[in-house]
């Protein structure tokens, strides 16, 4: 059988990985500072994510919700005193798009209204809800049509007012920074007002952190910049450091009901595990504190290399904005410089989202690669 080919492919095989770098099957060495969409928060094979995966497949790797799982409440506890977000609940599942599905179900639930307001450039997924709220027309089946979305720009106080005053809207779904849409960020007096607006409409605020979370972009979460506290946040990608698993902080207005949510996959005790053990990593070496010093030493470098127009996000999320489409640039990255980068929907704007463990030296590597490439090609 072949595979369903869905993905254009660089021409290359990835066999190993520790921290920041990846090796191809002839032992060829990369600096990846993607991780595979942002996935990889602790860095490669982390010693002690590898151990403790080890540890729980030999004890025990799944049984379902039916039973108590002491992994999950550690995973819990654990992330709740990280993130500062204790008095929230935490619902389990396996991505981050099934995170979102949940989340915009339960505040459907929650308000028994159905329609969802969503962003400009949003992206939150491919499955049935969550594609519908992404700003990807390409990407919506007829199917996926039939939710009632409406997409406003973001950072636009005075339509959101408008509409919500409609007091119709189950909830309102906004990424901490936008990532695939490319590092939109919405302003703090937006937030707040973002904020006050779902208050006063008995709207639900979905923050989906699943790709600026987990401290990527200098805090725990990237609302916290504003001051902020959504009813929902949804978290994945670098909750697992490739380990598949997801999930939903819930506020403690939302009252738990039996059989309201449900996975049989979400929460088993191999995935607990192992996010447990990132969290125990991310704490023991102070990721979270040691981001904004990396992100200094990086933009400082890249903001005058030739042709970047602007370093747009924050902390280890960033993008370098160019005036030309960077596919060949990416392309030249890889196979020239061994460095893996990201794009997104901004065909000019080259994302990074590496490792919080990065080194400095590494990063200089990307900003002298990045450089070399520049000056001989469009300079
Ligand atoms: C902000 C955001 N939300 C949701 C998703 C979907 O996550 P997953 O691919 O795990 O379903 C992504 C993936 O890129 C994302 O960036």
């Amino acid at each position: 059988m072949e595979l369903f080919n869905v993905y254009p492919l660089y021409d290359v095989t990835l066999v190993k990985g520790r921290g920041s770098r990846v090796y191809d099957e002839s032992g060829t060495q990369y600096l990846d500072l993607y991780g595979g969409h942002g996935v990889i928060s602790i860095g490669h094979c982390h010693p002690r994510y590898v151990e403790a995966i080890k540890k729980q497949v030999e004890a025990l790797g799944f049984y379902s919700n039916s039973v108590r799982n002491p992994v999950q409440e550690a995973l819990s506890e654990k992330l709740g005193k990280l993130s500062g977000c204790e008095e929230y609940s935490l619902f389990l599942c396996n991505s981050g798009a099934e995170a979102n599905e949940n989340a915009l179900k339960l505040a459907s639930f929650h308000t028994d209204r159905s329609k969802i307001v969503a962003f400009s450039n949003s992206f939150h997924g491919r499955t049935s809800a969550a594609v519908a709220v992404t700003d990807n027309k390409r990407i919506n089946a007829p199917l996926n049509r039939q939710h009632a979305v409406q997409l406003l720009p973001l950072n636009d106080l005075h339509a959101m007012e408008k509409t919500l005053s409609q007091k119709d809207v189950a909830a309102v779904i906004v990424e901490g920074i936008q990532g695939v849409g490319g590092l939109n960020e919405g302003t703090t007096e937006f937030f707040k007002g973002l904020e006050s607006l779902c208050r006063e409409n008995g709207t639900v605020l979905i923050l989906d952190e699943i790709q600026s979370g987990y401290g990527r972009s200098g805090k725990f979460f990237a609302f916290q910049h504003h001051g902020i506290r959504p009813d929902l946040i949804t978290v994945a990608k670098g909750m697992g450091n490739g380990f598949p698993i997801g999930g939903v902080l819930i506020a403690p207005s939302f009252q738990p009901s039996f059989g309201l949510l449900g996975t049989t996959f979400g929460g088993n005790h191999l995935a607990c595990a192992a996010a447990l053990s990132v969290l125990e990593v991310i704490q023991n070496e102070r990721l979270v504190a040691g981001v904004s010093d990396l992100s200094e030493f990086l933009i400082d470098r890249l903001k005058s290399l030739p042709g970047v127009q602007r370093v747009k996000g924050r902390g280890l999320m960033l993008g370098l904005e160019f005036d030309f489409e960077v596919a060949g640039l990416r392309k030249r990255m890889i196979h020239e410089k061994k460095i893996f980068t990201g794009g997104s929907s901004n065909p000019r704007l080259l994302r990074i989202l590496p490792p919080l463990n990065v080194s400095k030296e590494e990063l200089a590597q990307f900003a002298e690669s990045l450089d070399e490439l520049l000056k001989e090609e469009w300079v």
